[in-house]
């Protein structure tokens, strides 16, 4: 069967492109497929300003819990958190010594976060896309569901994936990215040219996806359009109308030609009504399912023990292939 891997960083609350971008096919593709999802919370800490100890333990049972709520089963997939295998960690080594200095620099998500910062960037942030490698590799995974903003970081898994099985032999399976049709980048609804994300300065472009109705509306009421007044999707010409044409777009299943098509001539206060109700809709079963979760964190604890022991069943064996290919001596039984 097709494996899949993705996994998500608890670095701050999810938010309507994680929904949209990711998890939406995280849901989707355990139809027909043995899916792997991962809390990774060894990438959290690559940044120290977004880096509290006591923050990190709450906001990783907090990410499970949306996991759960969003919609992965336990019974068919494997939710797990990152550290508790220290596989990751030990095959980024051995990642690390197929992986060139050079393309790590070229990173565009290394190159936004690290700008202006200087030699007080950590080397954790730097070899980040290394450990995202090892995620996706040890699990000889075929498909990432991702984001179109983490579409450089798969190719790089795919790129030392191969370049290991060509000096060490076969031992990886070489990966690709899986986006949304629509919605793959979400952006800000205050500022349609940058992304929605947990680290922009204003919370009043990102919808969480714990978000009340009444912020919900007065966040999509308040999103910045443009000052004509037809519905058209054009990214480079209308990008706040073209955002929102794509939110609606994937939170009802419809095309976005055939929504700029009924909405052109209402005016922007009736689409962006009719875009705040599609998500709200959307994203009421995942708040009352989370409202029942959060009630029982010893039941997600439970179930991230019992996955950790499945992931492990696979990671473990693969990272052991991997030390052998590269000639390390496996310990003598005692
Ligand atoms: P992270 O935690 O930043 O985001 C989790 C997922 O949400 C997607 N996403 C978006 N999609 C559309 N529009 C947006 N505005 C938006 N913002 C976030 C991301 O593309 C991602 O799919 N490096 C990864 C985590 C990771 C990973 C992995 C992913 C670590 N190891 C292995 C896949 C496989 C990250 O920082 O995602």
């Amino acid at each position: 069967m097709t494996r899949v891997f993705s996994g998500m960083q608890p670095s701050g609350d999810a938010h309507l492109g994680n929904l949209l971008g990711a998890w939406v096919n995280w849901v989707r593709m355990q139809e027909d497929r043995d899916c792997v999802y991962c809390v990774v919370d060894l990438h959290a800490i690559t940044s120290p300003t977004e880096h509290e100890p006591e923050r990190l333990r709450e906001r990783t049972v907090e990410l499970a819990t949306g996991m759960l709520a969003v919609g992965v089963d336990p019974e068919r997939s494997i939710l797990f958190v990152q550290s508790h295998l220290h596989e990751h960690a030990e095959c980024t080594w051995l990642f690390n010594c197929v992986s060139g200095f050079g393309e790590l620099n070229k990173m565009p998500q290394f190159r936004e976060k690290s700008a202006g910062k200087g030699e007080s960037v950590s080397v954790g942030l730097f070899d980040y896309p290394v450990l995202q490698a090892a995620d996706i590799l040890l699990y000889h995974t075929d498909e990432v569901p991702v984001g179109d903003d983490q579409r450089h970081h798969i190719e790089l898994a795919r790129d030392i994936g191969q370049r290991f099985n060509h000096r060490f032999g076969e031992v990886f399976t070489l990966p690709k990215a899986v986006h949304p049709r629509a919605a793959a980048r979400v952006m800000d609804l205050q500022d349609p040219t940058v992304k929605m994300s947990k680290s922009a300065s204003s919370e009043k472009g990102i919808v969480y996806v714990l978000d009340d109705p009444k912020r919900i509306e007065k966040k999509f009421k308040s999103a910045q359009t443009d000052s004509a007044t037809d519905i058209r999707h054009d990214r480079e010409e209308k990008p706040g109308v073209s955002n929102l044409l794509e939110i609606l777009a994937a939170t009802t299943g419809r095309g976005v030609d055939d929504l700029a098509q009924e909405y052109d001539g209402q005016g922007y206060g009736t689409f962006k009504t009719a875009v705040a109700e599609s998500v709200i809709e959307t994203l009421k079963p995942i708040q009352d399912r989370h409202a029942q979760l959060v009630d029982d964190p010893g039941e997600v604890a439970r179930l991230l023990a019992v996955g950790a022991d499945r992931a492990r069943e696979i990671a473990a064996p693969t990272l052991q292939r991997a030390k052998e290919a590269m000639g390390l001596l496996p310990p003598h039984a005692a």
